[in-house]
C-alpha cells in the first residue's frame, strides 16, 4: 500500500501553529482550467463538496459591473495583483503556462476555499498538478511541485470584511490522474477495492483538455502511452453556441454558463422563450465524443495490456456512453469529483501511513 508514497510531495509550513490548533480541516482543490472542484472535512463530518466555473478576471468589478446574481469574490495578492471571480463576468483564459504557480490561479484556490465554507478556519490543503506538470520523464518533477507550494503559500487577502481566507497550514500537492486512480481503488474508509498493482488508463476528459495516463501499479507513468489532448466540454460549448446562432438567426454569444445549463438540460431561454436544443445538442455530443475516443484509441490501441480504461472528468460525465466505446472501459461513479476526492483519499492515505512508519 505504501507505494503511492511515492506521489505526494509538500511542505509541512507551520508545525508550531498546526500543533497549537489541533484540528485544522483536510481539505483538497482540483483546480482545473474549467472548474475548480474543492472535496473537503465537513463540519458533521459528512464531506464538503463544490464545484465553481473558473471564471475570473485581473483587476476588481463590482456589482454594478455585472449583471446576474452569482457570487463576487473580490481579491489583492502580495504582489499587488487584484481579481475579481464570479460567474458573471468575462473569463479570462487561464490555459498559459504558469497558470499552475499564478496569483491567479492562488485567488481562486482562496475563493473556492471560501465558497466551501472555510473562510477563517485552519485548513490543510491538498491541491493537483497535471501529469505533464507532476512528472518528467524520470520521476516526480521537484522544482513545479515546489514552485505551486510555495505559489499557494503566499499572501492573498479577500477584500470582503466578512469573508476572510481561510488559514492555510500546510500545503500538499499531488497528481491529478494518480489521484483519481487513488479514489478508483480505495474506498471513504481507504480500503482497497480495485486491485493496486493494476495498470490503469486513466482518461480525464476536462474543460479544454482531456488527459490520457497510462498509471502503473500507482507509482508510475507509462509516458509513451500518456499524453494530451486539446479537445473539452468547452468545444462542445462553441459548437452549440455556433449552432443556436445559426438556428435562431442572431449573433449574439453566449456566456459559457449559459451554454453549460444548455448542454446539460438541452433547452435555452432566448427572448424569454423557452427552446428546445436538445436534438443539437445530441448530435454535437456524440460527434466530440467520436472524436475523443478515437484519440485515446490512437494512444492505447485497443487497450489490451491495461487492466481498465477509467473515464473521470465533468466530461466523462457528459459523454456518458465513451466507457462503453471500450471492452475494458470503466465509468467512474462520480467522474466530477474522481480527482478532488482522489487527492482527499491520498492526503489521508500518507498521514495513516507516515504514523504508522514513525511507530
Ligand atoms: N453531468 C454533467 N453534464 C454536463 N456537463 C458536465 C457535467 N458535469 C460536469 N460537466 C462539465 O464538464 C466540464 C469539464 O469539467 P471539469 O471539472 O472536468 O473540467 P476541468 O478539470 O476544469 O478542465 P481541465 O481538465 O481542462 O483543466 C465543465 O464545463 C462542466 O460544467
Ligand atoms: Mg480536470
Amino acid at each position: 500500500m505504501s507505494e503511492i508514497r511515492v506521489h505526494l510531495s509538500g511542505s509541512n509550513t507551520n508545525q508550531q501553529v498546526l500543533s497549537m490548533n489541533k484540528s485544522p480541516a483536510f481539505v483538497a482543490v482540483d483546480d482545473g482550467y474549467a472548474q475548480t472542484k474543492l472535496y473537503g472535512d465537513g463540519p458533521d463530518g459528512k464531506p464538503v463538496k463544490l464545484a465553481i466555473r473558473t471564471s475570473v478576471r485581473a483587476g476588481r468589478y463590482g456589482l454594478g459591473s455585472i449583471s446576474g446574481e452569482a457570487v463576487i469574490g473580490s481579491y489583492d495578492t502580495e504582489e499587488g495583483d487584484q481579481f475579481t471571480i464570479s460567474d458573471d463576468i468575462a473569463a479570462e483564459n487561464t490555459q498559459f503556462d504558469s497558470f499552475h504557480t499564478s496569483s491567479m490561479n492562488r485567488a481562486l484556490v482562496n475563493h473556492v476555499l471560501i465558497q466551501g465554507g472555510y473562510s477563517g478556519r485552519d485548513v490543510k490543503l491538498i491541491a493537483g498538478l497535471p501529469v505533464a506538470d507532476f512528472f518528467l520523464a524520470d520521476g516526480k518533477d521537484e522544482e513545479k511541485i515546489a514552485a505551486k507550494t510555495a505559489n499557494l503559500l503566499k499572501k492573498v487577502t479577500s477584500v470582503s470584511a466578512n469573508a476572510p481566507v481561510a488559514n492555510l497550514r500546510d500545503v500538499r500537492i499531488g497528481c491529478q490522474a494518480v489521484a483519481a486512480f487513488v479514489d478508483h481503488v480505495l474506498d471513504d474508509d481507504l480500503k482497497e477495492t480495485a486491485d493496486m498493482d493494476a495498470t490503469i488508463a486513466v482518461v480525464d476528459i476536462g474543460g479544454r483538455t482531456t488527459d490520457i495516463a497510462v498509471v502503473v501499479r500507482g507509482n508510475s507513468i507509462d509516458h509513451e502511452k500518456s499524453g494530451t489532448t486539446n479537445i473539452g466540454v468547452l468545444d462542445v460549448y462553441k459548437a452549440l453556441s455556433k449552432e443556436i446562432r445559426a438556428k435562431f438567426k442572431t449573433r449574439d454569444e453566449f456566456p459559457l454558463s449559459q451554454m453549460d445549463q444548455a448542454v446539460r438540460t438541452g433547452k435555452i431561454r432566448l427572448w424569454n422563450e423557452e427552446n428546445d436544443v436538445s436534438a443539437e445538442v445530441a448530435s454535437i455530443v456524440r460527434e466530440h465524443e467520436t472524436r475523443i475516443a478515437r484519440e485515446v484509441e490512437r494512444r492505447l490501441g485497443s487497450a489490451s495490456n491495461i487492466s481498465g480504461v477509467l473515464f473521470v472528468g465533468g466530461g466523462s460525465a457528459l459523454f456518458k456512453g465513451i466507457s462503453a466505446r471500450f471492452r475494458n472501459g470503466i465509468m467512474h461513479d462520480d467522474p466530477e469529483f474522481a480527482n478532488a476526492r482522489g487527492l482527499h483519499k491520498y492526503g489521508r492515505y500518507m498521514a495513516v501511513d507516515t504514523a504508522q512508519a514513525a511507530e
